[in-house]
């Protein structure tokens, strides 16, 4: 069976597909750099740029994870406002995080200028809409706290969308791009010079250390310095204290009519986000948001209806021909975390991302390759990987890390679904109890059967289904496993073990 039937986004759809070879067995680099998304792949070029042998390690194929699931709106407003950003980081800080995305926005754009990347990159602005009074007020707030941080914002009443609007938080100069076009050209590049970019190959361990060894599948990779780039880091428990996964999903298709290349946003919570995209001489239209805690939905075949309702309802959709999901972290306190690990010495992390791992991507090969070679950067504190900020979306830090200690408990304590196979209908999944153990177990439409541990491998929390992307989804810190225990998601590392089947 196909083991990631994850929905295809767009970009997996639109590019041809790209073979790399497994790590054929132990290996000296400078840097191994573990995870090929958008903040592996640039940290390994940039690096390689700077003279560092480098080893990128992928457990699956390269944009697989988050980066080939995105909608790669390129934009300087956070999903934190700037008003918040200025409470919790202060006036410096806002401004640091404004300076930061613009880096990266142009840091992409000097990138695809000098290696002729074909990635559709343009400049368009960007608008985040108010349908009612009371969001414009809040509109009117982030615009000026914006402004005060040094984006180009104002409040207009011209919004190029095909439906009435009260007004919108317009910002200059932000980006579109096509993102597995542009980090193809990045990925083509790597190998060559002492470099390696390695797909198949999963990361069992890292022992810090000088060297540090990465120990994957594979064999064993030794490296002066390691960078965790895998969305959510491996194996961490307190890094996990700080970090909220949740899941959001995106429809699009071809427009029958005009719109305006744009980023567009509503102020719903969550937000929906909007954006064109050109394929084939068309222009789509690409709408995303629904997002839920992970695991906290079963039936999220519901988040793509709603999603695609609200698409058909304000734009002229000819049809939606392409549907995806995946995974944001949030993190604690509104701030990507990039930098070195707590307790580790040469092992360093970039997550935490939220909606905007496009730029904090990007920043975060930008940032790792001057800590890495021992240069200042002016963005370092601001992230800083083991910050505390004990008031910074305090409430949030309490109340997500106690539905993780209650999942822990609870899911442990529920009654299972049932006992007998038979209760699992075909293209149906259920936690039945068996010889007094929970096994989770899923059906195939075709009669087969899958039967695994429901136990997550990363801290023992207990896997919830996903029924539209067919996989084994943990609620505590967003680990998932296909019917058959793969791991498709860290921060687990080993597959759910395979369980008897009921009879
Ligand atoms: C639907 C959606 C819409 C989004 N829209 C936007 C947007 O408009 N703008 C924006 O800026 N951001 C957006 N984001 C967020 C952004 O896409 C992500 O934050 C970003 O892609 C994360 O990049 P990454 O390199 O950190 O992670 P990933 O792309 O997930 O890469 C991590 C890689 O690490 C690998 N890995 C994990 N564990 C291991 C291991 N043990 N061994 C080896 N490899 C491992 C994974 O397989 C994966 O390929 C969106 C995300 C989603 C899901
Ligand atoms: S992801 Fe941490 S317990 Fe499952």
């Amino acid at each position: 069976m196909d083991e990631t039937r994850t929905h295809r986004s767009l970009w997996t759809l639109t590019t041809p597909t790209r073979d790399f070879p497994t790590l054929p067995g132990d290996l000296t680099v400078d840097v191994a750099v573990i995870g090929g998304g958008m903040a592996g792949l640039t940290t390994a070029w940039l690096l390689k740029c700077a003279g560092k042998r480098v080893a990128v390690l992928e457990m699956n194929r390269i944009l697989s994870g988050q980066t080939g699931q995105t909608t790669a709106h390129l934009t300087e407003l956070l999903d934190t406002p700037y008003a918040t950003l200025r409470r919790d980081f202060g006036e410096k800080g806002a401004r640091l995080a404004a300076s930061s995305s613009r880096a990266a926005i142009e840091q992409i754009a000097s990138l695809v200028e000098e290696l002729r990347l074909d990635c559709d990159f343009q400049r368009v602005p960007m608008f985040q809409y108010a349908e009612t009074a009371r969001e414009l007020q809040s509109l009117e707030d982030e615009v000026s706290a914006a402004r005060d941080a040094g984006l180009l914002a104002t409040l207009t009443q011209r919004v190029p969308l095909p439906f009435a609007v009260k007004g919108a938080l317009r910002v200059e100069d932000q980006a579109l791009f096509h993102p597995r076009k542009y980090l193809l050209g990045l990925a083509d590049r790597i190998p060559g010079d002492g470099c390696h970019l390695f797909e198949n190959t999963r990361v069992l361990e890292v022992q810090d250390g000088k060297p540090c060894r990465v120990v994957t599948d594979r064999g064993v990779v030794t490296a002066t310095d390691v960078v965790e780039a895998t969305t959510t880091p491996l194996n961490r428990v307190f890094m996990h204290t700080k970090l909220f996964p949740y899941r959001t999903y995106a429809v699009a298709g071809p427009l029958d009519g005009a719109l305006e290349p744009a980023q567009y946003y509503d102020c719903k919570e969550p937000y929906h986000y909007i954006r064109t995209q050109p394929v084939d001489g068309r222009t789509y239209v690409i709408v995303g948001g629904e997002d839920h805690k992970v695991g906290a939905e079963e039936d999220t075949a519901r988040c793509y209806a709603a999603l695609e309702e609200f698409a058909r309802e304000r734009f002229p959709v000819e049809s939606i021909t392409h549907r995806w999901s995946g995974q944001v972290i949030e993190p604690a306190d509104g701030l990507a975390y990039i930098g070195r690990d707590s307790a580790r010495k040469h092992v360093y992390v970039a997550t935490g991302f939220s909606g905007t791992g496009m730029t904090f991507g990007t920043l975060a090969g930008m940032l790792l390759t001057d800590l890495i070679l021992g240069r200042e950067n002016p963005f370092a504190a601001l992230y800083d990987a083991t910050r505390v900020k004990p008031m910074a979306g305090v409430k949030d830090f309490i109340q997500e890390n106690a539905e993780v200690a209650f999942r822990f408990v609870a899911d442990r304590l529920a009654r299972p679904d049932g006992k007998h196979l038979s209760e699992v209908a075909p293209g149906e999944a259920k936690v039945l109890e068996v010889d007094g153990q929970k096994v989770a177990v899923y059906r195939e439409e075709d009669g087969t059967s899958h039967a695994v541990s429901p136990v997550c491998t990363h801290l023992g929390c207990h896997v919830h289904w996903n029924g539209a992307e067919r996989s084994w989804d943990c609620p505590c810190h967003g680990a998932r496993f296909s019917p058959t225990g793969k791991v498709l998601n860290g921060p687990a590392v080993k597959d759910l073990p395979s369980r008897k089947l009921p009879t």
